[in-house]
């Protein structure tokens, strides 16, 4: 991947409808080439938090940073060319479509040469080979999602925003698809995944949020916060959210 790219969200306040914010006060960054996760129980605002960034929310309050220039607020295709790439949970592919049609179209979005870039990703997810002349919607499960990975990376981001990429895989192609993020990550393309599998997403990251209730409740070390018995507890498989309040930031 060609272009780098450091995000700095300080303070984001953002939701749906002005004067009802989801998610408040947020400050989350990923650096060059880092993964980082944001877990947290459903409805916590992690996908809104992702949204807002891509530039599909109203923002309150707060600002987002890419490389040291102010993006806050601009549209999606404008995000493109600042090196960011979002793939949303679910309608990140195009059903109707080959594969070969949908990365051509990921190219069109983005002025890139056909061949080349179809190439690169073939080579990246040699899966889709297989399935080039497929239409998307007969692929499986994991298929679709590397397909959907392969579309943003046609862009060459610095930045990948993911929402949920393992949602209603089976674990094992959920392990693919999640593997295949580090070697994604290496050149330096930084990763912010959100993840309903708290442990395999901390078991891959560098660092982690926790979200809850539109709230940063806890950040650190992704490792450090598997082994922390109170996150544990709450979050990853102990007893339930409520039971105990989470360390604050
Ligand atoms: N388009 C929308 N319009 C209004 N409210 C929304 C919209 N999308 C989500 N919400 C609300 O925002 C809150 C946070 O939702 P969000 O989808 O960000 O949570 P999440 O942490 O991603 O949950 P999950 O783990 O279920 O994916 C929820 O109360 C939800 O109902
Ligand atoms: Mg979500």
């Amino acid at each position: 991947m060609s272009s780098v790219a450091r995000l700095d969200v300080s303070e984001l306040t953002a939701g749906y409808v002005a004067g009802m914010p989801i998610i408040s006060s947020i400050d989350v960054t990923v650096g060059v080439g880092e993964i980082v996760a944001v877990i947290g129980p459903n409805g916590a605002g992690k996908s809104t938090l992702l949204k807002a960034i891509a530039g599909l929310c109203h923002i309150e309050s707060g600002a987002i940073h890419v490389d040291g220039t102010e993006v806050t607020g601009i549209r999606t295709d404008k995000l493109t060319r600042s090196g960011i790439a979002f793939v949303p949970q679910i309608e990140n592919i195009f059903r109707s479509m080959t594969v070969e049609q949908n990365l051509i179209l990921a190219g069109r979005r983005c002025d890139k040469q056909a061949s080349s870039h179809v190439e690169k990703m073939l080579s990246l997810f040699p899966l889709l080979k297989k399935t080039y002349k497929k239409r998307a919607g007969e692929l499986s499960g994991g298929q679709r999602q590397f397909l959907a990975l392969a579309m943003a990376l046609v862009a060459e981001p610095g930045l990948l925003l993911l929402d949920e990429p393992t949602a209603g895989l089976a674990p094992i192609a959920g392990q693919e698809v999640l593997s295949i993020l580090r070697e994604i990550a290496n050149p330096g393309v930084g990763i912010l995944l959100v993840e309903q599998n708290a442990k395999a997403a901390l078991g891959l990251a560098d660092r982690a949020y926790v979200l809850a209730d539109g709230h940063n409740q806890h950040e650190g070390e992704a490792r450090a916060m598997l082994s922390d018995p109170v996150l544990g507890e709450i979050y990853l498989g102990g007893r339930r959210r409520g039971d105990h309040a989470a360390k604050p930031v």
